[in-house]
């Protein structure tokens, strides 16, 4: 029996990370095998691809491309053989984020990530996306409190606030698959909402 495909998406700082592990400790108590990944990534070449598209500055076409490449490459690799196999992928991002970083926060035309997004994975999609929102404010202080910024968490306001609107805008697109997790709640009330959206799916 093939596998479920679940991907954890947000702005940097909603606090996707955070619930990656539970999900993963979750689903194994309930007899699951899980294999967690990420993009850009989750391949060694995915992951020499993520260095550059974290740390290089480079055309917005050419950060569009890369990161499908990385993608190409992580569905053939993880993605597919896991699922056919019966394992659950966990995703830590997968188009979503393309959508809302290149299209919405960067400005590349949706067509175009409709056409990537054709041509890579035609049938492909995930059984569920979890999507941790919260305001902008929220989402920078955890950041500030935490970490050393990379080329994408260094840019303004104004762009995550562009993400966060295509990454609602996606999930009134495909309610059938999206979950919108207000995630300023307290990380344990986070948690049974996710406990709650897990059940319906096994
Ligand atoms: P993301 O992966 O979405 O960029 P993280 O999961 O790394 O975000 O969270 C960023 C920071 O915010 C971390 O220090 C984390 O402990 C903290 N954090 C995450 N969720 C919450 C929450 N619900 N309440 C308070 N702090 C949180
Ligand atoms: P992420 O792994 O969430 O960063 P971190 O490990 O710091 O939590 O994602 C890396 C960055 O890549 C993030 O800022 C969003 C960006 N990104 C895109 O711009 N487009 C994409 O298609 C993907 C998958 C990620």
């Amino acid at each position: 029996m093939q596998g479920k495909f679940i991907t954890f998406e947000g702005i940097d700082g909603a606090g996707k990370s955070t619930h990656i592990g539970f999900v993963t400790d979750y689903l194994t108590s309930r007899g699951k095998q899980i294999v967690s990944s990420r993009e850009p990534g989750g391949t060694p070449l995915g992951e020499k691809l993520r260095d550059l598209l974290l740390h290089e500055k480079m055309h917005l076409e050419t950060e569009a491309l890369l990161m499908f490449a990385s993608r190409r490459e992580h569905i053939a690799q993880v993605i597919a053989p896991n699922l056919a196999a019966g394992k659950w992928v966990l995703s830590d991002r997968f188009t979503d984020a393309s959508f809302a970083y290149q299209s919405g926060g960067r400005g590349l035309p949706r067509a175009k990530m409709e056409a990537l997004e054709a041509w890579v994975h035609p049938e492909l999609q995930p059984d569920l996306t979890l999507l941790f929102d919260v305001p902008l404010e929220v989402a920078r202080q955890r950041l500030d409190a935490t970490r050393t910024l990379d080329k994408f968490e260094r840019e303004q306001a104004d762009f995550f606030a562009k993400c966060r609107a295509e990454y609602l805008r996606r999930a009134e697109q495909f309610p059938e698959r999206f979950v919108v997790v207000d995630s300023t709640r307290s990380i344990a009330d986070i948690q049974a909402s996710l406990a709650q959206v897990l059940e319906k799916l096994l």
